[in-house]
């Protein structure tokens, strides 16, 4: 008989709500309580997901039934809040981004490894079917010589939206703003896709939000395979605009929007009638909270299958790294006016 994993939240904000529920889908897969500094927040969790609440971060690391963590509070405290269950012996998923800055990340990935325990990080969009087939084509080498690789994230979020949160739009606690908080999403995506990046130049600023990051963004990126890339992001532009990713190479493009896909054209190749072009319903340009649980059951899914058989989760804590080290990166060219390079 199999037994179940047991899963402790910590943070019990809006994102632990999709955590609980993707839990409650998981066979195998059991939540056993949670922990939030608010006491309000945390008991009104535990009565609604009927889990235990624990006074304190201590409390939830020392309960034996748990083996994994879910930490969903602000980024700025995914680091030490890692590191703390990591030297529990718990295995961590942790919400985007892994870390704030490179040094966080990288404490991170020696902690896990000392305490021989597995980390993942949430890049929820990855598992979508959309980007599966896109990867797969790249990767078979569909496209041809890859020649660029863009995306585009132009997305709206209020004064209010930053006011509330308290945290949002700080340094120390987001770590930047549209391509830290919003952007890391496409830009991960555009990195599992395209491989490795090798320099990038940006420019990042606060043009419309009265915060202390930027809302707005725009990089150029050379890959290590030679191609080229755009990243723009911005969360102060109305109405939002759906997330597009364009991959062409010197024989196809294909487009996504959002997860769907919306261009598939291959020189000389019959459209494949598993492919299916569709417009974008909803998405996450102008209301952060506009999507579904199903890429949370997946990934948090994964990490269940990685534990039970000893395996790698598809975005360990060395993929989570990288977008992190893509968009520090960004910010570094910005402040110093030049081109950085990742190695
Ligand atoms: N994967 C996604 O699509 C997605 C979507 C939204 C948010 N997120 C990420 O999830 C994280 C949380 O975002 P949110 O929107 O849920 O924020 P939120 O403000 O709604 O919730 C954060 C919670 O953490 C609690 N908290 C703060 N400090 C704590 C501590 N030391 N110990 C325990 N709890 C503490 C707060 O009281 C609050 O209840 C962020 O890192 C964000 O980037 C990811």
């Amino acid at each position: 008989m199999s037994k179940e994993i047991g899963f402790g939240i910590i943070g019990c904000g809006t994102i632990s709500n999709w955590h609980a529920g993707a839990i409650s889908e998981i066979q195998g897969a059991r939540l056993v309580g949670a922990t939030d500094v608010s006491k309000d927040s945390r008991e009104a969790f535990a009565e609604k997901w009927k889990v235990k609440a624990y006074e304190s971060l201590d409390e939830l690391l020392k309960d034996k039934e748990i083996e994994v963590v879910c930490i969903c509070t602000p980024s700025g405290l995914h680091a030490p809040i890692a590191i703390q269950a990591a030297n529990a012996g718990k295995h961590v998923i942790t919400e985007k981004p892994m870390a704030i800055n490179l040094k966080e990340a990288d404490e991170m990935i020696a902690t896990c490894e000392k305490n021989n325990v597995k980390m993942a990080v949430i890049s929820q969009l990855r598992f979508t079917d959309a980007v599966i087939k896109l990867r797969d084509a790249v990767k078979k080498g569909m496209l041809g010589k890859l020649v660029s690789g863009d995306i585009y994230m132009k997305f709206y979020r209020s004064q209010e939206y930053y006011d509330k949160g308290g945290w949002r739009g700080t340094w120390k606690m987001d770590g930047g703003g549209a391509l830290m908080n919003q952007g890391i999403h496409g830009i991960d995506l555009l990195q599992y896709v395209m491989g490795d990046v090798k320099s990038v130049f940006g420019h990042a600023k606060t043009l419309a939000r009265d915060i202390e990051v930027e809302d707005t963004a725009s990089a150029v990126l050379e890959f290590e395979n030679g191609a080229l890339g755009v990243i723009q992001g911005t969360t102060s532009i109305y109405p939002g605009t759906p997330r597009r990713l364009e991959i062409n190479g010197d024989k196809g493009t294909i487009a996504l929007e959002e997860d769907s896909i919306i261009v598939w054209d291959i020189l000389g190749q019959e459209k494949d009638p598993d492919i299916v072009l569709e417009r974008t319903k909803s998405g996450t340009a102008s209301n952060p909270t506009a999507f579904g649980i199903e890429g949370h059951i997946k990934q948090i899914g994964d990490m269940v299958e990685a534990i039970k058989h000893n395996k790698k989760p598809l975005v360990d804590q060395y993929e989570g790294r990288k977008p992190v080290q893509i968009i520090t990166a960004i910010y570094e060219s910005s402040r110093t006016g030049k081109i950085v390079y990742l190695k």
